[in-house]
């Protein structure tokens, strides 16, 4: 008789995203006549930047060819698009990242689950708390998560590390020593981040302890403030210690297109192994590449035309996080996050629990929202908006919250 993966049974209820979808259909098919504005999942809504779209016009012209078709896409991705990530983002920055250290991929979502394919089972992995729930999830899947403790909202073997308004939602260095450690800056979900020297602390912990730092930078693009790093290569000695993951999602809207990649430097290892040949090795065997007319468009994101619309895009979206920020707060409600990130992270009126604030909101003012809990046990008492609508669902759906 087979056996399944009993980890799985461990996780509690089904992926958050997944859950809010179901409360809200179920509201939507009882009030048909109500219109719902979403504000929950970080998803984009503008169309991609007219760059874009004629890159991917021109490269399913190219696929229509013999001459020009392209099969299998080459494992690691291909060159024109890596060495316009390595020049982009990295060199352009100081960082050394070389092309065979880019991977390229569907998505940080995808990496981010993966990644801990190439690690031990007996590592003890360090989350912010709230967190992205990949990050624990998948460690759950894996066995790596010890059990869940309902009293306590965590599991058993993760290191949770608190991030509230009393510190500012900057993760204190750990008591106890973890082997891998989950950071994500600009944070998703509080929207907020840290400066570079408090960075530089994290890379200076993980190679004192021997720790790698797992580095989510899927909204990098949204810095706004000088002192934030945009890489963790900007750090001294993180290419020894940190992978980075970044995402095509946020910045250039290819939430639906698809396209991601992952950094590990050759010089991050565990004893003789690099970790860089065995994300090579697994990428290899379980990733047949991100699709020509995706990377086509990806590459597209780094030309003058790309970069000019991309950065309207995200402008736009910067527009309704002030404006989020600023109507919350005329309307009484403390906020954070929103200045070097498109989320917005509230706390509930009148103590009122994450789910119970999005029960009220749902219902009496048709807005959705992804309440705090949702990421960790100290997320309770939050909740999230996104600054991904329209600017006009964005100004309906505060006028709704402050009419309640
Ligand atoms: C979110 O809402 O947190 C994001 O959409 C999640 C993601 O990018 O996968």
């Amino acid at each position: 008789m087979f056996k399944i993966n009993e980890n799985y049974l461990k996780l509690p209820g089904s992926y958050l995203f997944s859950t809010i979808a179901k409360k809200v259909a179920a509201y939507k098919a009882e009030n048909p006549d109500k219109t719902v504005i979403s504000l929950g999942i970080g998803d984009v809504t503008l169309p991609l930047a007219p760059a874009v779209i004629s890159r991917l016009h021109s490269a399913v012209d190219e696929m229509a060819v013999k001459e020009t078709f392209r099969g299998y896409a080459p494992d690691l991705g291909y060159e024109f698009l890596r060495s316009a990530i390595v020049k982009n983002d990295y060199l352009a920055r100081g960082a050394q990242i070389a092309i065979d250290e880019i991977f390229v991929s569907d998505g940080a979502k995808s990496d981010s689950g993966n990644i801990g394919e190439i690690f031990s089972v007996d590592n003890r992995i360090a989350v912010c708390d709230p967190v992205y729930p990949v990050y624990v999830d998948s460690n759950v899947m894996a066995g790596r998560a010890g059990d869940y403790l309902p009293d306590q909202g965590k599991f058993s073997n993760v290191i949770y590390m608190p991030c509230t308004a009393e510190n500012n939602f900057m993760p204190a260095l750990p008591e106890e020593t973890p082997d891998i450690i989950y950071l994500c800056f600009p944070n998703n979900p509080t929207g907020t981040t840290i400066p570079k020297a408090e960075l530089q602390k994290w890379v200076d912990y993980a190679l004192e302890k021997g720790a790698v730092i797992i580095y989510d930078a899927a909204y990098e693009a949204y810095i706004s403030e000088d002192d934030v790093a945009h890489t963790i290569y900007e750090c001294e000695g993180a290419d020894r210690c940190a992978i980075e993951l970044r995402s095509f999602s946020k910045n250039a809207g290819f939430t639906g297109t698809r396209l991601g990649f992952t950094v590990i430097p050759k010089a991050l290892k565990c004893g003789d192994v690099s970790l860089n040949s065995l994300w090579a090795r697994r990428h290899g065997t379980k990733f047949n590449g991100a699709p020509y007319i995706i990377q086509a468009a990806g590459e597209t994101v780094y030309s003058p035309e790309g970069q000019a619309q991309t950065k309207e895009m995200v402008a736009y979206y910067m527009e309704n996080a002030a404006a989020i920020r600023a109507g919350l707060e005329a309307g009484g409600y403390t906020v954070f996050g929103g200045i070097n990130a498109p989320y917005i992270w509230m706390k509930t009126p009148d103590g009122m629990s994450s789910w119970d604030f999005f029960d009220y909101l749902l219902k009496g003012a048709n807005v959705v929202g992804t309440p705090g809990s949702g990421f960790g046990p100290h997320g309770e008492g939050y909740f999230r908006l996104t600054a991904f609508g329209s600017h006009e669902s964005t100004q309906e759906a505060l006028a709704r919250i402050r009419s309640l």
